[in-house]
């Protein structure tokens, strides 16, 4: 049914959501359930995940289409995170996903994660006046930092992007050392705002240099070596707060730097450039205000999705599957999940 609502799922990672928005992209319900059982580990178990993912998805559409007063039927199709992720949460998701519409005689979209994240900008009221095409995209999360040129839908070209470690995987490895629970970024973010960010002296890791590539791995040393000097045990409660607002303080000076090549790089591509920040760690304000200083400095506009939007929900996916329906385009039931789906490698 054209013009109805889309269902939403996600499950790529350690985050079981469903979401239902109408045509417009109005959310109609929402809900989403980061799973607790990998806390013990220090980081996401895929077993444990796809396990939790098959035990809770049922209970959340459930709860979700109750709770926009709807019916399978009155949908306009079913969208589902089908890539990259977690083969496990993965085959869940897109599994129950495939199984609505195959009841229903619903379209099924197959949503590539990274784009649901490239696409929450161009969701009504994120960006004042929209996010129209093409903008240039920071993509920062627990398993991608990359700068990407969102030319339109499925229309996707990779700038640069990190040699080593993700950012959220630098601050999930820091908070960790530090003695935060997980996932650390937020953990991190918190502990730092009682820090003084002058008092360690951590590298830049390629700063200033040509392009838009990140490295994060030699700044994560750089703060392990710092905590080797103390004796085993917790840090001082005021070290720890200094190494991690010193720590926060290198990645977005250094974000903001690469943001800024990124969009010399993007350069005249649109006539009121726009520069989007999506992905776990642009939740971050230290992160947030750096890049809107970089955007100031280089004459983009600056928009970063409201916080629940920046980490893993199904809104954005919904929302990446009403773009794609309004273009006709949608996937067969036989579509297999992809742990490894490059932005870059789509094509519309
Ligand atoms: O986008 P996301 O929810 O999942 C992935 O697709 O990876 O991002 C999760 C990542 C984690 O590494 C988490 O520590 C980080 O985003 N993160 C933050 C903050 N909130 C989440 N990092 C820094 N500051 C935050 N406030
Ligand atoms: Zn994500």
């Amino acid at each position: 049914m054209r013009g109805a609502p889309v269902l939403g799922i996600e499950s790529s990672c350690d985050e079981t959501a469903a979401a239902v928005l109408d045509a417009d992209g109005r959310v109609l319900a929402e809900a989403l359930l980061s799973q607790s059982g990998h806390a013990a580990y220090g980081g996401v178990v895929p077993e444990i995940a796809a396990r939790a993912h098959l035990a809770a998805l049922p209970a959340l559409v459930e709860r979700v289409m109750r709770e926009a007063g709807l019916g399978f039927a009155d949908l306009a199709g079913v969208a589902a995170t089908s890539g990259p992720g977690l083969i496990g949460g993965l085959i869940v998701g897109s599994g129950f996903g495939k199984g609505v519409a195959l009841a229903q005689g619903l379209p099924f979209v197959a949503i590539n994660h990274l784009e649901a994240h490239a696409l929450t900008a161009r969701l009504p009221g994120v960006v004042p006046g929209g996010a129209p095409f093409p903008y240039l995209l920071l993509l920062v999360s627990g398993g991608h930092c990359q700068c990407v040129a969102v030319e339109g839908v499925g229309r996707y070209q990779r700038l640069g992007g990190t040699i080593d470690d993700a950012v959220g995987e630098a601050f999930d490895k820091v908070a960790k050392l530090l003695g935060l629970g997980w996932p650390g970024g937020p953990a991190l973010e918190k502990l730092a705002a009682g820090g003084d960010a002058a008092r360690f002296a951590l590298p830049r890791p390629l700063k200033g240099r040509p392009g838009c590539d990140f490295s994060f791995s030699g700044l994560k040393t750089a703060v392990a070596q710092i905590v080797g000097r103390y004796p085993a045990g917790p840090l001082p409660a005021q070290d720890a707060a200094d190494l991690a607002a010193s720590f926060q303080a290198a990645v977005a000076e250094v974000l903001a730097d690469r943001a800024g090549h990124a969009m010399g790089m993007f350069g005249a591509a649109a006539a009121t450039p726009l520069l989007v920040v999506a992905g776990g760690v642009a939740a971050n304000a230290a992160v947030r205000a750096a890049l809107q200083g970089a955007a100031d400095k280089n004459g983009f506009r600056f928009a970063a999705p409201p916080l629940r939007l920046c980490s893993d929900n199904a809104v954005m996916v919904a929302w990446a599957g009403i773009e794609r329906l309004r273009l006709g385009l949608t996937d067969a039931l036989d579509h297999a999940p992809r742990p490894r789906w490059p932005l870059e490698t789509m094509r519309v």
